[in-house]
């Protein structure tokens, strides 16, 4: 459905440089929120910053690029709501693999309310760890969802006996990384006090124990003190995102189908949250290419399931780094020549 008007006419530097402020609210392994936005008068370059990439838990950076794919779907989404037609080459140049999409606007489009719909979503999405109530998603959502990821990448829905296999082989991985001293060390350090200011996972959003689930999360190590409440999410789908490769651009894609799918289940009540470490650990992603029985290789886990409302206490954020520290708008000087379209 189309909006009547179209948004007023803004120049493309400018719409580079809020697309990318608001493409800070993507999710991101460990909330390390790995990239840097380059803004240019007629450009937008998506960069990896490698430096808070997790070399323990994250050695081939596959986790670091989905949420980069994340950002760039979420920059694209908010081009969209501000009526900008961009195009996007994704790992634009072989010598600089860190330079992982560039976006060029080709012109001015109707703003559609689906736009609207998500970029709103993504103010409001966030991952909650907590149980999710015992109704089920309706099948028309799961589909809506499922569609999402799909017109990006790909979403295969499990079986309840695939969801038995997915929750031993997460406890398995949670027990392999548990013994890893240095995944641990990594997980206290972007857990605990000293990690660096505007990243990480406070303890607020962290549960307060371990929740009764058919599919164990991850063990961050320490107790949170998120309330994650009684009962047993009986109720949540599971879902693993895979594609054909197992490449950067495999996992762009896959990041940019991760944040599609997760709009849209925002706009819906969905809660989506993500279960990486089950990929990373190698003989417990052997067990989710058994379960996508050739159809492609894994990059993520999902739970789905319907959010606990409870109006009253809204559930805690996890923080960001400012504008400054993702963005760099310096090659675009005061008073620059700049298209109007
Ligand atoms: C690629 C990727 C992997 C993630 N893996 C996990 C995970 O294994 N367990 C978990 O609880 N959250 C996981 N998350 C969620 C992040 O911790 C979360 O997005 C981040 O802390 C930012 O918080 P927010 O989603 O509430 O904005 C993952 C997110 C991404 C993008």
């Amino acid at each position: 459905m189309r909006h009547e008007t179209m948004a007023v006419d803004r120049l493309p530097a400018l719409a580079f440089a809020d697309a990318a402020t608001a493409a800070g609210n993507a999710p991101s392994i460990l909330n390390t929120q790995p990239w840097l936005w380059r803004v240019h008068p007629n450009r937008l370059d998506l960069f990896a910053n490698r430096d808070r990439r997790l070399t323990a838990g994250d050695p081939q950076g596959r986790q670091l690029t989905l949420s980069c794919g994340a950002a760039l779907h979420h920059a694209r989404i908010a081009l969209a709501a501000d009526g900008w037609a961009a195009h996007v080459t994704r790992l634009p140049k072989a010598s600089d693999p860190d330079l992982l999409a560039t976006l060029v606007v080709s012109g001015r489009t109707p703003v559609t309310m689906e736009a609207i719909r998500l970029a709103h979503a993504m103010h409001i999405r966030h991952t909650d760890r907590r149980l999710v109530i015992e109704r089920p998603i309706p099948e028309v959502g799961i589909q809506a969802i499922a569609a999402a990821a799909r017109a990006e990448g790909n979403l295969h829905i499990l079986t309840a006996d695939d969801v038995a296999d997915l929750g031993s082989a997460a406890g398995r991985a949670a027990a392999v990384e548990a013994g890893d001293a240095q995944i641990a060390a990594e997980l206290m350090y972007w857990t605990g006090r000293t990690r660096l200011s505007g990243t990480g996972l406070p303890a607020s959003v962290l549960p307060d124990h371990p929740t009764q689930t058919s599919v164990p999360g991850r063990d961050f190590g320490r107790p949170g003190t998120l309330p994650v409440g009684a009962g047993h999410d009986r109720a949540a789908v599971y879902a693993l995102l895979f594609g054909d490769g197992d490449g950067p651009l495999d996992w762009l894609h896959a990041g940019e189908s991760l944040s599609a799918a997760w709009l849209t289940a925002t706009t819906i009540g969905v809660s989506v949250v993500p279960l990486s470490g089950v990929v990373e650990v190698a003989g417990t992603c052997h067990t989710l290419r058994r379960l996508l029985a050739g159809l492609g290789h894994p990059y993520l886990a999902l739970r789905l399931g319907i959010a606990n409302p409870e109006p009253h206490r809204p559930s805690p954020r996890t923080p960001r780094l400012t504008r400054a520290q993702v963005v760099d708008d310096s090659a675009v000087p005061p008073g620059a020549p700049v298209d109007r379209h």
